[in-house]
């Protein structure tokens, strides 16, 4: 079956980025000239996706605006001429359909996913967290998932290899090789510590489900802070033989994370086509006084 739809949880509170996060949704805070949370649209896109339903709270409705038509505003671009701006407003709502569903209590991102399962029904999705950029233009990590997907049919997580002081932050797995840089998975563990790894594959951002997952996750106690994790219902589907691992290709930023966010606007402003020789020579310039 396609993979035509895309989940994207979005309604944490986002601690970490506090103050900026506290009325301006952190999906929302502009990497260069986008919102993060439009990077991660436009790689669900590239991958297929045509419906984005966004997990959302109170305060978080910038997120459904932005991919909204703004009449008055296109209209004035179309008035003045702007057609290259109209175009790139117009994209934001044309070239993808945006539902949204709340979630009504930070009660985990297991329970982010479960609250869209009415939206995303018996069919095979995206989970793509909304503040974690990875580029690869060539091949986007989602469609990395989806192509691992076709072959196997079970979901499939997107795991990088985790340094070891970063072991306690991820969900980390046991598993087995099945090619290059595909694994079955058969177990997971919630952020281990270091010494109590079971590998050094950790899950990071991008999920691919089958409806499995929401039988899962009805059967998922909350954890030890009441939230339901997404990695105890991974596990659970993992020790039935049901997921693959995709060790996928591509530079990963955490942009929910102050330094993380930091580097990822190095990384695309090195990148942007109208700014990146400029922003180059500026950056040279101030290393070299470092
Ligand atoms: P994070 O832990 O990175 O986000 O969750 P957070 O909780 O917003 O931020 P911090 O840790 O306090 O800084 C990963 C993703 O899961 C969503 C978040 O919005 C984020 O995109 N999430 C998390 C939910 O949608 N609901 C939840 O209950 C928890």
């Amino acid at each position: 079956m396609k993979v035509r739809k895309a989940v994207f949880p979005a309604a944490g509170l986002g601690t970490r980025f506090l103050p900026a996060s506290k009325a301006i949704p952190k999906e929302m805070i502009p990497v260069v000239d986008k919102p993060v949370i439009q990077y991660i649209v436009e790689e669900a896109v590239a991958s297929g996706v045509e419906q984005v339903i966004f997990v959302t709270a109170q305060g978080k409705s910038a997120m459904e605006d932005h991919f909204d038509k703004a009449y008055a505003l296109e209209d004035l671009l179309d008035k003045r001429g702007k057609q290259k701006m109209l175009g790139d407003c117009r994209d934001l709502w044309t070239r993808v359909e945006v539902v949204s569903v709340r979630q009504h209590e930070p009660l985990g991102l297991g329970h982010a996913f479960a609250c869209a399962r009415n939206v995303v029904g018996d069919e095979p999705f995206l989970g793509m967290l909304p503040d974690d950029l990875v580029d690869n233009p060539g091949y986007p990590c989602a469609k990395q998932l989806v192509d691992v997907y076709n072959k196997y049919q079970c979901s499939v997580v997107a795991l990088m290899k985790t340094p070891r002081e970063l072991i306690d932050k991820y969900g980390m797995v046991v598993s087995k090789p099945v090619s290059d840089n595909v694994v079955q998975v058969f177990d997971c563990v919630e952020k281990p510590k270091p010494e109590d790894a079971p590998s050094d594959l950790g899950i990071v951002a991008r999920y691919l489900f089958t409806p499995e997952i929401f039988q899962a996750l009805s059967e998922t106690k909350p954890g030890a802070q009441g939230e339901i994790q997404i990695t105890d219902a991974i596990a659970r589907l993992a020790r039935k033989g049901r997921v693959y691992g995709c060790i996928f290709k591509g530079e990963r930023f955490d942009a929910g994370d102050k330094l993380g966010y930091l580097q990822a606007t190095i990384h695309y402003g090195l990148k942007h086509p109208e700014l990146g020789a400029q922003f180059k020579a500026w950056l040279k310039n101030l290393v070299q006084g470092i």
